[in-house]
């Protein structure tokens, strides 16, 4: 008898989906920590070269680059406690999941991370009192400390996607070295350079000096050593190739045009960071081109642009899973399907509706639990990735047969984890939510002349044909 399922109350965000609710902090957090990252080893290296004598450095470093780098810390970490808010409302089971199984590789990357924080608001306070040496070792503590917080949790974010051989028993550390987790962190690593070196870009340009005359060349000199950083963007091509080979064939056919959405964003990523990489190594680093304020900016609004995309593939191509093979998004595991298929998907659900009272008849309350319980991870009813719009055109068995083989409808979505019951009952609230809510439905009364009996038989016949596995090719 394996564990009874653990059922969380979850919560709602109206027009948007779960998914994007935790898609956009996630997006926030990625960008100002990866930024945190790059701009402490940014500022070591001017650091180092202040320490040699060069002036303008110094004055770079003692400006706003700091601040921000504070700032990004701060706000990074306060998105950070938000991801963890976000987390346990719409997908408790999974973070549980990832907190029992890497416990302690998550508090030696909380570890890291304090100490970051400690150096990097160390050098804010005490640093301009401190000798050379001092500021030396806490600037390089400060970037070391935040580089291993990212070495730490990318192993646990990369397992989700490729667990690898920890599937097979492998144990802990099979599943942190996972198969994309080089390729991710290299990758993240090159991200937070690029990132560091275009708010350099920024921030040097609002810098002005007492000579004006020598102003644009004195610029331009920092902005040089700055544009050394974003180097490693050369690599990423590479790094995205080594990433989308190790990644399951499913998941790499949706990104290689299988989802045009998730193929659309690859591409404004890639086109992204092409442009980046063009104009800093060419133009700036090769051709000596000075670059402005609006284009440093431009180019920085880009990079977001970027990760904002490559972290939206990266979470879809998972789908249907939060932990591949092991946990769907809908927080139930592979092997509960069976029994939900034959109890009911919302049995045991103890958790009531918030607008139990919107729904006239006892069928559409149980299909809105049904609802809630398997589609509400990845649509809304009439928000974002809509229910009703994607099924507006569709006729009663058309719409009970693609329920029933939800999985064959399209790849990326779980097994239906119900009986034929649920099926109807998900089919009549979609009518009625269509049907603009009205305040009187049919009772699914199957005697009833104007309606013809609902098919139970035949939505069972279709629901076995489907089976309980995930989408492979159809048989
Ligand atoms: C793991 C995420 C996920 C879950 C869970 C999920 N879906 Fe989907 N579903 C998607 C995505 C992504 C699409 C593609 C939307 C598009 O093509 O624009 C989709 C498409 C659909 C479509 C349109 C299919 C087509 O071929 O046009 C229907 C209908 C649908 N889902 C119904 C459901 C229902 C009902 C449930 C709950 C029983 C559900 N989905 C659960 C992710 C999911």
């Amino acid at each position: 008898m394996p564990d009874p399922i653990p059922y969380y109350p979850v919560n709602e965000f109206g027009p948007l989906m779960k998914g994007l609710v935790i898609g956009g902090v996630g997006i926030l957090h990625v960008f100002l920590a990866q930024f945190a990252i790059g701009g402490g080893a940014l500022l070591y290296y001017f650091e180092r070269v202040a320490q040699r004598g060069d002036a303008d450095a110094r004055r770079f470093v003692d400006g706003y680059f700091k601040v921000l780098v504070l700032v990004s810390f701060v706000v990074g970490a306060l998105t950070g406690v938000a991801m963890w808010f976000t987390t346990i409302q719409v997908g408790a089971r999974t973070i549980g999941l990832m907190i029992d199984e890497f416990h302690w590789l998550w508090a030696t990357e909380w570890v890291w991370f304090s100490v970051e924080i400690c150096a990097g608001y160390a050098f804010y306070r005490v640093g301009p009192r401190l000798d050379g040496r001092a500021r030396l070792r806490l600037l390089g503590l400060y970037a070391f400390a935040s580089w291993m917080s990212l070495f730490w949790i990318n192993g646990i974010l990369a397992w989700q996607l490729t667990p690898g051989a920890w599937l097979d028993g492998g144990g802990v550390w099979a599943g942190f070295f996972n198969p994309s987790f080089w390729p991710s962190l290299l990758f993240r690593t090159a991200v937070a350079a690029t990132l560091a070196a275009l708010v350099a870009c920024v921030v040097i340009n609002t810098m002005t000096f007492a000579d004006p005359q020598h102003q644009r060349e004195r610029r331009a000199a920092l902005i040089r050593r700055a544009a050394r950083f974003a180097v490693p963007i050369v690599a990423m091509p590479l790094l995205a190739a080594w990433f989308l080979a190790v990644i399951p064939s499913d998941s790499r056919g949706w990104v290689m045009g299988g989802s045009l959405p998730m193929t659309m964003f690859v591409g404004v990523a890639a086109g992204a960071s092409m442009l980046i990489g063009a104009y800093v190594i060419l133009g700036i680093l090769l051709k000596r081109l000075t670059i402005n304020i609006a284009t440093a900016t431009m180019l920085l609004l880009l990079a977001f642009g970027a990760t904002a995309a490559g972290e939206f593939v990266r979470e879809g191509a998972r789908k249907p899973f939060t932990v591949r093979g092991v946990l769907y998004s809908t927080s139930i595991r592979p092997e509960e399907v069976a029994a939900l298929r034959a109890h009911g998907a919302v049995a045991n659900d103890p958790y009531p509706l918030r607008d139990e009272h919107r729904y006239p008849t006892a069928q559409l309350v149980r299909g809105a639990k049904v609802h809630r319980a398997l589609c509400d991870a990845c649509h809304t009813m009439h928000g974002s990735n809509a229910l009703t719009e994607l099924v507006r055109t569709w006729s009663d068995d058309q719409l009970r047969l693609n329920i029933a083989k939800l999985q064959r409808t399209k790849g990326f979505m779980p097994p239906f984890a119900g009986n034929a019951e649920d099926v109807e009952s998900l089919a009549q609230l979609l009518r009625w939510e269509l049907a603009g809510a009205p305040t009187t439905w049919p009772p699914p009364a199957v005697s009833r002349d104007e309606r013809p009996p609902i098919p139970l038989d035949q939505i069972s016949k279709w629901l076995d044909e489907a089976g309980t596995e995930p989408a492979k090719e159809a048989p």
